[in-house]
């Protein structure tokens, strides 16, 4: 079988111009960018969202920045065509560009990935231009910005009326022009995103942001529904692996306790 060729954030920016769509998944482990990679998917995101679907925290906030090299080094392991972009966690950037350019080349140079994303616009100028003058790629994220979530009071719909809506579109302009080579769009009107995607140059991946982004993005988490509980109205299940794994689990259980496995056929024989 022939290889794909690999994904550069080039790659992007040509797919935006010929309108074609750029699908975004995030990953975690070795088999699922394997999977993810042999179907296609064109960016392998290893986002912060690990802390809240694979750690257990209940916000992005605690991971850090030797988790996110820990969750890189494992999906860059299946050596995807797919380009991988690690997400800098929580004040591993913000504080001073020193700081951004350490923790950004921390993800590169020990976890494998290509170009890292961070969240904001104005307020990480520095920490931004940094990265991008250190010869990393950088992916901006706006809107609702999981980081910010103390901030935002909840995780709540952004750009809604009409003054943060033009701050939202400010904030992608903004980045647009201080050199990032693609924007996440979150947790805003889908108006609001398709009007950021008619402004900018750079690809657009929308998640919770409607049918007009450049790109999608799901947690893979949420896409396979391992967790049924969370079911907020931008997730598409595709699978209900949570319930296939309960009934797998469930189904082991009862055949131990009653004697039924291991039985000869998956048992080894001194014959
Ligand atoms: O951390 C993450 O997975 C993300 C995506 C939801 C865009 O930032």
């Amino acid at each position: 079988m022939t290889q794909r060729p690999k994904v550069t954030v080039r790659t992007l920016l040509d797919m935006k111009k010929r309108g074609e769509k750029i699908v975004v998944l995030t990953a975690y482990d070795h088999p699922t960018a394997r999977l993810e990679d042999e179907a296609g998917v064109e960016v392998i995101l290893v986002g912060d969202s690990v802390g809240n679907v694979v750690l257990g925290y209940e916000t992005t906030i605690p991971v850090t920045v030797d988790e996110m090299v820990h969750h890189l080094k494992a999906v860059t392991r299946a050596r995807p065509q797919a380009l991988v972009v690690g997400d800098l966690p929580f004040m591993s950037y913000q504080a001073a560009p020193e700081d951004a350019v350490r923790s950004a080349g921390r993800l590169v140079k020990e976890g494998g990935a290509e170009a890292v994303k961070v969240e904001g616009a104005r307020r990480i100028e520095a920490p931004v231009r940094a990265i991008i003058d250190a010869a990393i790629p950088v992916m901006g994220h706006v809107g609702l910005t999981p980081q910010s979530v103390n901030q935002f009071g909840g995780y709540r719909v952004q750009g809604r009326e009409a003054p943060d809506g033009e701050r939202v579109l400010d904030d992608a302009r903004f980045l647009e022009e201080a050199g990032c080579f693609a924007l996440v769009v979150e947790g805003v009107p889908w108006q609001l995103a398709q009007r950021i995607t008619a402004a900018v140059g750079i690809p657009t991946i929308g998640i919770g942001a409607g049918p007009h982004c450049d790109g999608q993005v799901l947690v893979v988490n949420d896409l396979l529904g391992i967790d049924a509980r969370f079911t907020p109205r931008f997730v598409k299940r595709y699978a209900e692996v949570g319930a296939t794994m309960s009934r797998a689990f469930a189904e082991f259980a009862s055949d131990v306790k009653a004697g039924k496995f291991p039985d000869i056929d998956h048992s080894y024989s001194s014959d």
